[in-house]
C-alpha cells in the first residue's frame, strides 16, 4: 500500500517506520526542512531498535524500512504523490483550528477513495472530518508512542465515518501488527480521557510542593507498574505536547482539571521540552541515566497553605 504522511516529529516518524517496516511505501512531508531531512535515518534507527528488542534476525531490516521511505520538502510535489495513494494520515501539532486548515486546503486535492487517518491524541473526527470534506472516509488512528513499540492503536470513528471505512482501518493496521481497538469520539476518547487528568494533577502536585519527580515516579513504577512513572512520561511526550493536549480537551470540555498548570506553562517558556531537548522533568545530558531535576524554585505551594500569609 502506498501512505502519504505529513507531520515528521516524535510521532510522525513512529508512524513513518511502523508503515516502511511492514513493507509499505511512505512518502513524507513536514514545514520544517529540518525535521524532514532528518527522517529517514531516525527512522532506520527506530527500526534498529524494534529489530533488536522483536529478535529480528534480518541484518537488512533498517536498510530496507529506510529505501521505503521518501521525503518531499515542497508541498505541491508531496501532493502530486500523495494523489495515488491509498492512505493520507496527518500527525502535526494538537491544534484543531491547525488542523482543520491544513487538511481544508489538501484533503481536497485528492481522489475520493483515500482514507484518512488522523494521529490526533484527543480532537474532534467529524470538525476533521468536515474540514477535509471526506466525512465517511476519516478515522482517528491514535497511535501510542513509540508507535513501532507499543501495539495499541485507538480507533475513533466519527458520526459519519462509514462501516467500510472502519473495517479496512482495522484490517489494515492489524495487517501492520498493531492491536487497533474501538474508543468513543469524547476529548482524548478512551485513552486520554483517563491519562492526561491523571498527569495534570501530579504536576498541580508538585507545583504544590506535595510530591518530588523521583518518588513521584518511583511510586507510580513500584506501585501500579507504570513503567516510566508519569514525570518520565511527560518527557517522552514533550511538554509543548502535553500542553496542546491539556488546552485542547480543556476548550472542548470545560473541565477545570485539563486546564494546563502553570509549571508546565514555565517549562515550555524555558525551553525544557523534555527527553528530546535535554531538559524537562528530569536532565537528560546521559540519555542512559536521566536524573530527577530539582524543580523546587517552580514550586508556588497550595491557597490553601497561603491563607495565612493574608493577615
Ligand atoms: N508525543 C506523543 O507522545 C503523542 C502520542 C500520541 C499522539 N500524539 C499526537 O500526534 C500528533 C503529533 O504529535 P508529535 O508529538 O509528533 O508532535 P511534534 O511536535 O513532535 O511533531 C509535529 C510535527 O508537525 C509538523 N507540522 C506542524 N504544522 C505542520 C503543517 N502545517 N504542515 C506540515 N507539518 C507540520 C511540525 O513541524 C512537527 O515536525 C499530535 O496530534 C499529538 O497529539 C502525540
Amino acid at each position: 500500500m502506498k501512505f502519504a504522511i505529513i507531520g515528521t516529529g516524535v510521532m510522525g516518524r513512529g508512524w513513518i517506520t511502523q508503515c516502511a517496516m511492514t513493507g509499505h511505501a511512505v512518502h513524507c512531508f513536514d514545514t520544517n526542512a529540518e525535521m524532514l531531512a532528518g527522517t529517514p535515518a531516525a527512522c532506520e534507527q527506530l527500526a534498529g531498535k524494534v529489530a533488536k528488542k522483536f529478535k529480528i534476525e534480518d541484518p537488512e531490516f533498517g536498510r530496507k524500512t529506510f529505501q521505503n521511505i521518501k521525503t518531499y520538502a515542497d508541498k505541491a510535489a508531496f501532493m502530486q504523490t500523495a494523489k495515488d495513494c491509498d492512505v493520507f494520515l496527518e500527525v502535526i501539532f494538537e491544534d484543531l483550528k491547525l488542523k482543520c486548515a491544513v487538511l481544508s486546503e489538501l484533503l481536497p486535492q485528492l481522489p475520493d477513495k483515500v482514507v484518512f487517518w488522523s494521529n490526533t491524541s484527543s480532537l474532534d473526527i467529524d470538525m476533521m472530518g468536515a474540514a477535509g470534506g471526506r466525512p465517511e472516509r476519516s478515522i482517528v488512528t491514535h497511535g501510542m508512542n513509540p508507535v513501532p513499540l507499543m501495539p495499541g492503536v485507538e480507533v475513533v470513528p466519527g458520526a459519519k465515518t462509514s462501516a467500510e471505512t472502519v473495517a479496512f482501518t482495522r484490517n489494515t493496521l492489524l495487517e501492520m501488527k498493531k492491536a487497533p481497538f474501538l474508543a468513543p469520539n469524547i476529548p482524548g476518547f478512551w485513552v486520554n480521557r483517563l491519562l492526561v487528568p491523571q498527569m495534570l494533577d501530579a504536576v498541580r502536585l508538585l507545583e504544590q510542593g506535595k510530591i518530588k519527580v523521583e518518588d513521584g515516579d518511583i511510586g507510580l513504577n513500584t506501585s501500579l507498574g507504570h513503567p516510566q512513572g508519569t514525570f518520565k512520561l511527560h518527557d517522552f511526550v514533550t511538554t509543548p505536547t502535553m500542553l496542546r493536549v491539556a488546552l485542547e480537551m480543556y476548550q472542548a470540555s470545560n473541565d477545570p482539571r485539563l486546564y494546563p498548570p502553570l509549571l508546565l506553562m514555565r517549562m515550555v517558556k524555558n525551553g525544557e521540552f523534555g527527553a528530546s531537548s535535554g531538559k524537562g522533568f528530569y536532565d537528560w545530558s546521559d540519555p542512559r541515566n536521566p536524573k530527577a531535576r530539582d524543580l523546587s524554585r517552580y514550586v508556588v505551594g497550595a491557597a490553601e497553605d497561603m491563607t495565612g500569609q493574608l493577615k
